[in-house]
């Protein structure tokens, strides 16, 4: 159908009617889709009876998904349902059929982006995921626009709102991971099962997409070297602010020794760098370009309207290339020079804390493992003691050190007949001096 002409509109099919296919509805029904020629056409969802953020004309609502993907009324699919299938299907759909893509599916993206790719230029139509990543965070288009000319050097972010929320409690309340859990739960921040969110595999999925695109390489998720918040105890956040830090859930992807390593974990922060300071819900995306130097993406990293907003975004250009022609920037080209490192050759301080029996000589048997593995011992911190138990917290902060030699002694060490438990070893991201 020919979009050029004056008053043609740009028929669009929406996948899923929940809290961002509402918000993204009422933005497609508001003056700014209707001046842009925008008409949203029809909306799948599974239960058409349900209550919605959006009051649409029952006949625009569907449970058929050949509705919208078989519609030559339809121009555009926004996808909005979550999940891999059967998501992943009706984005293949729409693409072969034609139709430009947007989609908010960080998990369809991060596992089947190489191919998806591959067939919207099959095809001669776009794929669009800006809100994959970051909710209403500028990012994906930076990276695939204004940051073309440059070495991306490295990322480092805050991707996950709820694990970011529960770290925030914990670091100002004392509270316990339980509680704090709880609480991000009740606020309706944390799922029933938090399983993707505090075991790290959404920041997981959203490392990838951002890494594919600043690096070239394609990152398979089980590549990525992945330790969610659970082992964080409120005690480690007393610890670590003696310590100057604070502990974050870290996604990071950088190039080290002519690779490029991913990794999403806990990390000490120091208290003084920005990233100490990006509290709650918000997700914070920092950037370092060899021409740019470091920039700094910070916002509302979910949320209808804001994820809406990036959304909008994709639709509107994919409704220009409707209009005039062309085609919108594309991932970098594959680099088959750059090598995925493994995790243990990462190198940086560790934060080791132990529960050890309250007697002498407990510390030269911990510090003989870390000498005969290369680790030298930074500072040692003997924290709460228990008298009744004869049991203390020690908490060891160390040089840099390799990840290998690191996990070597902390099974040494948990082998130690007076050590009761390895409670936690966190990894403290380094910050150059001169930012
Ligand atoms: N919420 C956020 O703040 C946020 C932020 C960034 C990205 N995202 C991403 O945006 C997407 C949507 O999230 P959301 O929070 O809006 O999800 P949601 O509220 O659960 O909405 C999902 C919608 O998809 C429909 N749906 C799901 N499976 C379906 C199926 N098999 N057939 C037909 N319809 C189906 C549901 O229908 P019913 O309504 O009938 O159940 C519902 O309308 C996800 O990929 C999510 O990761 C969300």
């Amino acid at each position: 159908m020919d979009k050029r002409g004056p008053g043609a509109q740009v028929g669009i099919g929406l996948l899923g009617l929940g809290v961002v296919g509402s918000s993204v509805a009422t933005a497609l029904r508001s003056p700014v889709g209707r001046d842009h020629g925008l008409r949203l056409c029809a909306a799948l969802v599974r239960d058409p009876s349900r209550q919605r953020a959006v009051d649409l004309p029952p006949e625009m609502v569907t449970t058929d998904p050949d509705a919208i993907l078989d519609s030559p009324d339809i121009d555009i699919v926004v996808e909005l349902m979550g999940g891999e299938q059967p998501a992943l299907e009706y984005i293949s759909r729409a693409l072969s059929a034609g139709k430009h893509v947007t989609t908010a599916n960080k998990e369809v993206i991060s596992k089947h982006g190489e191919r998806l790719r591959e067939l919207a230029a099959e095809n001669g139509v776009s794929l669009q995921y800006e809100a994959s990543v970051g909710g209403g965070i500028p990012i994906i288009s930076p990276l695939l626009n204004d940051l073309v000319a440059n070495e991306i050097l490295g990322l480092r972010a805050i991707i996950n709102g709820t694990t970011n929320y529960i770290l925030t409690q914990m670091a100002s309340g004392g509270t316990s991971f339980d509680d704090a859990l709880a609480e991000a739960q009740r606020l309706g921040y944390a799922e029933a099962d938090p399983t993707a969110d505090v075991d790290a595999h959404d920041a997981v999925y959203k490392i990838s997409i951002l890494a594919r695109l600043a690096f070239g390489v394609s990152v398979p998720v089980e590549n990525i070297y992945r330790e969610g918040i659970r082992r964080t105890a409120a005690q480690d956040f007393r610890y670590a602010e003696e310590l100057g830090y604070t502990i974050k859930l870290l996604a990071a992807a950088r190039r080290e020794d002519g690779g490029l390593l991913v990794r999403v974990h806990p990390a000490l922060i120091p208290g003084d760098v920005p990233m100490a300071k990006v509290e709650g819900v918000l997700n914070v995306v920092e950037v370092e370009g060899d021409l740019a130097g470091p920039l700094w993406f910070q916002g509302r990293g979910a949320g209808a309207k804001p994820t809406a907003s990036a959304v909008m975004g994709d639709v509107l250009r994919a409704a220009a290339v409707l209009r005039h022609g062309g085609t919108l920037p594309q991932a970098r080209q594959i680099d088959p020079g750059l090598p995925l490192l493994a995790m243990a050759e990462h190198e940086c301080k560790y934060y080791l804390r132990l529960t050890v029996r309250d007697r002498p000589g407990v510390l030269a048997q911990i510090a003989g493992v870390l000498g005969d593995l290369e680790i030298s011992i930074a500072s040692v911190l003997q924290m709460d003691a228990d008298p009744e138990r004869g049991a203390a917290d020690l908490v060891i902060m160390t040089h840099p050190a390799r990840e290998a030699n690191m996990q070597r002694a902390v099974q040494r060490i948990d082998a130690l007949g007076v050590v009761d438990t390895v409670a936690n070893l966190i990894r403290v991201e380094s910050y150059p001096a001169d930012r």
